[in-house]
């Protein structure tokens, strides 16, 4: 594809702008997803612990987004508790790295980014470049602005090679929100390579599933595509392998929240279900997802899959759609193996199989 990437920043300049830092008092604005697409609201977010709240009640949500709400979860750590030095300070990080990391136990970008900006004032103090808070709070939030950047900047080279495997007139299925909601940017992850694709003129499209029980699908996924004239279609998550059988989806393309170093990848429920279609009709799935999703230590089983409230299941935003007391079980993630994909595209290039070798050499940390 003839197209750099610094044509490509010109080309997108995101009209989303889902996270907001505002340096002049010190806060943190966000776009309340749980409201979307019927109202547009913000959040004023001032410490560690409205921050930590906001992820929990997915206000915002998508691993890229809640990483980024982090870090600045950890500068509203320094200007909320006002510590007098420098050592007090690293006590008060520490301190809003747990409770910001509780948060949400699946997506590792969380425990990433407050581990980065952790690890960052600790080299920064020990190495003499910051010599009081002062000069760690500017380091900090110079650092958590840098995350976006670096989050736009990734998505913009997985748009990319994304949109390199995309032909006039194909259909991406996704799942869930992988967009530029669920990074924080405008632009997304699974979705920047259909952005790209439209942006220089081809025509694609995207079918969205509902994604139950939160219905990312339904309400963001379909809300930002639409008001970008992207065409998109809704589909219920149980027509997915209707419409890949029909041959109307070329690629699938999703998100993810972990990726591991032998290629297991969590993402949003229902994903294991379309890669497991895919892989037996012969439709390609890609992974997108930039090197901060990747969690290089852990094993498939020690990874936590997120379970979530009852009656996200027992209702439908608030309307009862079963009996009330029935048991329900509510994971809201799921785990899709190394042989349903195709390949992983990360900024730093597209990981092809066999992952457990080929994983390491990318994302290289
Ligand atoms: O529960 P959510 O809405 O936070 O889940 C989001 C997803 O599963 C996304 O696919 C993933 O975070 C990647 S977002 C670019």
């Amino acid at each position: 594809m003839k197209v750099s990437l610094q044509e490509l920043r010109e080309l997108f300049k995101p009209k989303l702008r889902p996270i907001q830092w505002e340096d002049s008092n010190n806060t943190l604005v966000l776009l309340d997803q749980s409201a979307l697409p019927f109202q547009t609201t913000y959040v004023t977010l001032k410490d560690p612990e409205e921050v930590a709240s906001a992820i929990k009640s997915m206000k915002v949500r998508g691993a890229p987004a809640i990483g980024i709400t982090a870090a600045y979860g950890m500068v509203l750590a320094l200007t909320s508790r006002n510590p007098n030095t420098l050592e007090e300070a690293l006590r008060v990080l520490s301190n809003a790295k747990q409770v910001l990391d509780r948060a949400r136990p699946t997506a590792v970008n969380l425990s990433w980014a407050t581990s980065h900006m952790l690890n960052l004032s600790k080299e920064a103090i020990q190495d003499g470049k910051v010599r009081n808070v002062s000069e760690l709070l500017v380091a900090l939030k110079d650092e958590a602005g840098r995350i976006f950047q670096d989050e736009l900047d990734a998505e913009l080279q997985m748009g990319l090679y994304g949109a390199e495997r995309l032909n006039d007139g194909d259909t991406v299925l996704t799942q869930c929100n992988a967009g530029g909601l669920a990074t924080g940017t405008g632009l997304g992850t699974a979705l920047a390579p259909v952005r790209v694709a439209h942006a220089l003129g081809m025509k694609v499209s995207v079918i969205a599933p509902e994604t139950r029980p939160w219905l990312q699908g339904s309400r963001l996924t379909v809300y930002e595509l639409m008001a970008d004239n992207i065409p998109v279609t809704l589909v219920t998550d149980t027509a997915v392998g209707l419409v890949m059988y029909r041959g109307m989806v070329q690629h699938v393309m999703v998100g993810a929240d972990r990726i591991l170093s032998d290629g297991h990848v969590f993402n949003k429920i229902g994903t294991f279900k379309e890669a497991v279609i895919a892989h037996e009709l012969g439709i390609p799935f890609y992974v997108l997802a930039p090197v901060s999703t990747f969690d290089l230590k852990s094993r498939v089983e020690e990874v936590e899959i997120e379970e979530r409230d009852p009656n996200e299941v027992r209702t439908v935003r608030g309307v009862p759609i079963a009996p009330e007391r029935v048991k329900v079980y509510n994971p809201v993630f799921d785990v899709t193996p190394p042989r349903y994909i195709t390949a992983i595209i990360t900024e730093k290039g597209v990981i092809h199989p066999p992952f457990d070798k080929n994983v390491r050499k990318v994302v290289g940390r």
